[in-house]
């Protein structure tokens, strides 16, 4: 606990961070998050508290697969399809202390982009934009030293993967990563995932080979790094040539 909470505690106060206001704003495409935020609300939890509680923290896996990427000079990450942030969180940590360093989070729903603007409006460093599910408007060309982003790639068509193959080189520095997992067929976990979710029409997860994924990233410029399994899913590190 800070110095400051510890000393407004003696004293009967406590730091509440003020709600976001989202009356009116369409949930379209928000998947679970105004449910999830309804429900950490009525638990009195930050919503990213609530969400790593029901499915884990997220630290372990930007310690494994993300953080060994930062280097002395990271301070430009883009993060895609951040849902309410629990990981922008944990990233936008890693950058405060770096001079000039820029969060952008990138989501095509209007609510998780009113969200997020409102959930750090005291982050100088972090950039809400809502896009269109293709691009990073107003993200300059060559500017990011990372773009990371977990959970999305697995919803999308190989098209999807395409045009943010094509905007990522754009955005990414020379030299500059780009770390997101699929599912990747090659390994067992995805057909069984694949088989059992195929019974659930809810669900539309999308299934890939190695081979389709390094084709698209591969013709643009991108070299392979690394592809590790973890759980279902594989993170796949592409780095645009320096
Ligand atoms: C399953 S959630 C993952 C949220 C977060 N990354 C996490 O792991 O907790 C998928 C997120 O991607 C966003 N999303 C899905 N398709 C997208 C697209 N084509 N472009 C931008 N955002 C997208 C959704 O709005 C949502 O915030």
């Amino acid at each position: 606990m800070s110095v400051i909470k510890k000393l407004l505690s003696r004293f009967g106060y406590q730091i509440v961070k003020r709600q976001p206001n989202l009356e009116g704003i369409s949930k379209n495409r928000a998947e679970n998050f105004p449910r999830w935020l309804e429900e950490a609300n009525a638990e009195g939890m930050d919503v990213n508290d609530f969400i790593n509680s029901k499915v884990g923290n997220p630290s372990e896996l930007l310690e494994k697969i993300v953080f060994p990427y930062f280097t002395d000079s990271t301070n430009i990450v883009i993060e895609v399809g951040p849902g309410t942030g629990r990981f922008s969180r944990e990233i936008l940590d890693k950058l405060r202390t770096r001079n000039e360093s820029r969060l952008y989070l990138v989501d095509h729903s209007q609510w998780i982009a009113t969200f997020l603007t409102q959930y750090f409006e005291n982050e100088d460093r972090v950039e809400s934009i809502q896009n269109d599910g293709l691009s990073f408007p107003g993200i300059p060309d060559s500017c990011a030293d990372l773009i990371f982003s977990n959970g999305v790639f697995i919803e999308l068509n190989l098209s999807r993967f395409y045009t943010y193959c094509n905007e990522s080189y754009r955005t990414l520095k020379p030299g500059g990563y780009l770390i997101f997992n699929y599912i990747d067929l090659g390994f067992d976990q995805a057909w069984e995932h694949m088989k059992k979710f195929s019974e659930n029409p809810r669900f539309s997860f999308s299934y890939f080979t190695s081979s389709v994924i390094d084709r698209v990233f591969m013709e643009k410029g991108f070299r392979l790094v690394s592809r590790s399994l973890i759980g279902n899913s594989t993170y796949v590190v592409y780095q645009k040539p320096s």
